[in-house]
């Protein structure tokens, strides 16, 4: 359809739903995985609004206000709590966006970052339906999750959480992750809206990003996020362009729901409400719903109704926000009497009346040992030393990686620590592991069935003993890891951010100590993010390296999977892994501004800018841009097999719906789009366009799954970087097969691209 005179000519996507191409859908009825359709929420949308305007009809300012302000920190059972009102129960909001934190009896799932690392859209999509019938399970209304900054800078502190450094890569990872929450009937919320790209002076730091970078890079996935139907979005600590995000009217108002088209409510992040009139610029909901947390004050409640009644902000801007929070909770069918009533209490664990440990894990297990292997990569193998053929006499481990922390694996509180294995970062992205399988462990029990003997050392530090240990082993594991996490804990001088790029507790030195008497050494890392690999990796004794990231509760049983071959590695990194921590385009500013706490939410008066001025060049892009050699680039993994590709060929397809012709015409003709309510979401430009299809052929003697990769080169007048990732797949070969790659919904190109 075309716009005629004034109104938006698409509100949503497409004004009608086209079956099988655009088909109504029902957020807890996602289409399956690799279907080539766009989904429709439209319907379920409208429906979802007409119950929260009936439920709300009777509601007073009052009450509806209620509905828009927490109930202040530590004031509920979950982290954020909306109060009962009348008819509505209230909604509990809790972390995270890898497991269900601060409850028991639920399963550590590996971290947003392992699940962008499979490039594998079934087990992104399974992980989420997971979590979320966990959350669901507990109780929880809004699963505080996904979390899709960037990575801007190698060593942010939260990068873990998230996607990694690419948009695209991040834009379908959020997908299949809002999909799966959401189909288990949790709400889903998109974080943190947006630029929050280090852990330094979050609350104090404005992102100054160029409206394009905006659109390309940052805000990518969370359109994304918003053609899931996530029915929730939360809004950064950080300013943007001077404005704070949960005050910023062009992020709220303008490029979220007007340019996007969401239906959703814009929650703050906790304590990142900064004044009243906010709800004016896109505000729904104020968590934990005081000033500062524990302030016993809040910008919404009475000040929001003084606001109201004086006449500063509209009743009807109350009504559109309390309607959407409704509307959300309707969307996801939680107002069905089976849904679970919260059975856990965030803040008071042992409390007997309110903690009924709900055992919620089912067999999720099976999908985190799986995932945990589909997400390790690797990195180098020379010499065959992967797989391990069972057939070593006898396996040496080095390193406190290796091990099992001392006191059982929740030692720190919220992660915030570190001995032993490393399975996820610190922070509120974290969860309580009900068990975590080391590698040690995993390790031990294999060695039965191969009658291998073994030995290790969990002492990172005494280098003699660990190198003599390695003499005559068949094989030595080295095992290194490096951790970050968020701002409020620092850990070993790591205010959330990470100090530098170099292993943890000395773990150069000990891979050199154990290789400088041991040939076959392989060095296995779980990382938060890139570390610099350069003091070992070219050792002719170091002859593999598998990359294991941040990957659960089944760390070691994945591990062994992929190190006896149970698992070709079919893992690719989600970014880039430099030489030097110099060749990275940005770093963390630490700025320095006296007196001021890292970590304290709420204004200050002096603020850190942050100019973005890498533009659209982060990661692989600025490597390719630099002509900067990095030691593994974005999307690197080796194999046990090889794979050979041929019979390229790219096909544009030509569309016959007429909807919209008059934007595709305009946009062929290399002119401007409109920007109207949903033109970002409009159907015509996230429709397959062209349809990339090649031969993979298995070229070595084992099974295994490859990812094929298209990178698009655009005209230099396109002011592009010389080569963005715009589609990938995974195909599983047999040796000696050949299998089509592309040719499915993975593979085809949008307009966008
Ligand atoms: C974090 C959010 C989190 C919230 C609630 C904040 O400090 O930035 O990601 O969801 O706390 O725990």
């Amino acid at each position: 359809m075309t716009s005629t005179g004034g109104g938006s000519s698409f509100p949503v996507p497409s004004e009608t739903a086209i079956p099988n191409v655009f088909p109504v859908t029902d957020p807890m009825d996602p289409p399956p995985v690799g279907a080539a359709v766009v989904p429709d929420f439209e319907a379920a949308w409208a429906v979802a609004y007409q119950k929260a305007e009936a439920l709300l009809a009777n509601f007073t300012l009052h009450e509806k206000i209620n509905i828009t302000t927490g109930v202040g920190w530590e004031n509920g059972l979950c982290v954020g709590n909306i109060g009962a009102i009348g008819d509505f129960p209230g909604l509990c909001l809790e972390d995270s966006p890898l497991g269900v934190r601060d409850a028991d009896f639920i399963t550590g799932f590996p971290a947003g970052i392992n699940s962008a690392t499979t490039w594998n859209r079934e087990l992104m999509r399974r992980r989420g339906l997971f979590m979320g019938r966990e959350h669901v399970g507990k109780g929880v209304n809004i699963a505080l999750g996904p979390m899709m900054n960037l990575g801007r800078n190698a060593a942010g502190g939260r990068n873990w959480e998230g996607f990694g450094a690419d948009p695209f890569l991040s834009g379908e990872t959020a997908y299949e992750t809002v999909l799966g929450l959401q189909n288990a009937g949790v709400q889903a919320c998109a974080k943190h809206f947006i630029n929050n790209e280090q852990e330094h002076y979050r609350t104090l730091e404005s992102s100054n990003v160029d409206d394009r970078t905006q659109h390309e890079l940052y805000a990518h996935p969370f359109l994304k996020a918003v053609m899931a139907g996530v029915s929730s979005v939360m809004c950064s600590y950080n300013l943007i362009n001077g404005t704070y995000a949960c005050e910023n009217d062009k992020m709220m108002n303008d490029i979220l729901k007007r340019e996007f088209g969401f239906q959703g409510f814009v929650m703050s992040d906790w304590g990142a409400t900064e004044s009243t009139i906010s709800v004016v610029t896109g505000l729904d909901m104020t968590m934990a719903g005081d000033i500062t947390l524990g302030s016993h004050t809040t910008f919404f409640g009475q000040n929001l109704t003084a606001y109201v009644e004086n006449g500063t902000v509209p009743e009807s801007r109350i009504d559109d926000m309390a309607t959407r929070i409704v509307a959300a909770w309707y969307y996801l069918h939680q107002d069905a009497p089976g849904f679970p009533k919260t059975n856990f209490n965030a803040f008071l664990p042992g409390d007997l009346a309110t903690n009924f440990h709900v055992d919620v894990q089912d067999e999720h297990y099976k999908l985190v040992r799986e995932m945990g292997a589909a997400s390790t990569v690797l990195l180098k193998n020379v010499k065959g030393a992967l797989p391990l053929t069972g057939r070593e006499r006898n396996l040496f481990m080095a390193g406190s990686d290796a091990g099992p922390a001392d006191i059982g694996p929740n030692k720190y509180a919220d992660q915030g620590g570190q001995t032993g294995i490393l399975a996820m970062g610190w922070g509120s992205g974290t969860a309580n592991f009900t068990y975590l399988i080391s590698p040690y462990e995993a390790i031990q029990h294999r060695a039965r069935r191969h009658r291998t003997s073994i030995s290790w050392t969990f002492d990172d530090f005494d280098l003699d003993r660990a190198g003599n240990m390695a003499i005559g082993q068949s094989v030595s594991l080295v095992f290194i890891n490096s951790d970050s996490g968020e701002d409020y804990i620092v850990v070993d001088g790591n205010e959330g951010d990470r100090k530098n790029l170099t292993a943890w507790h000395g773990g150069d030195d000990l891979v050199l100590a154990v290789a400088a008497q041991n040939n076959n050494t392989i060095v296995v890392i779980h990382s938060v993010g890139p570390l610099i690999l350069e003091p070992w990796i070219e050792h002719p004794n170091v002859t593999a390296v598998l990359w294991a990231g941040l990957p659960g509760t089944e760390a070691g049983n994945s591990l062994v999977d992929v190190l006896y071959g149970e698992w070709n590695p079919s893992g690719r990194l989600p970014y880039t892994i430099a030489k030097n921590a110099s060749d990275y385009p940005t770093m963390i500013i630490e700025g320095d501004i006296a007196g001021e706490t890292p970590g304290q939410a709420g204004g200050g008066d002096v603020v850190l800018n942050i100019t973005y001025s890498e533009k659209l060049e982060i990661d692989y892009r600025w490597f390719d841009a630099k002509n900067i050699t990095p030691r593994f680039e974005f999307g690197f993994g080796l194999s046990y097999t090889t794979f050979e590709y041929s019979n390229l060929n790219i096909a544009k397809i030509l569309q016959s719906d007429s909807e919209q012709t008059s934007d595709e015409a305009r946009w062929d003709a290399g002119n401007a789009t409109r920007i109207e309510e949903g033109s970002s979401t409009a159907l015509w430009l996230h429709r397959p366009a062209y349809n990339v299809t090649f031969d993979v052929k298995n070229t070595g003697d084992v099974y295994g799954g490859d990812i094929p990769q298209v990178y698009v080169h655009h005209p230099a007048s396109a002011g592009e970087p010389p080569s963005v990732l715009k589609g990938f797949t995974n195909v599983e070969v047999m040796p000696g097969e050949t299998k089509l790659g592309g040719g499915d919904p993975m593979e085809t190109l949008t307009k966008l691209s």
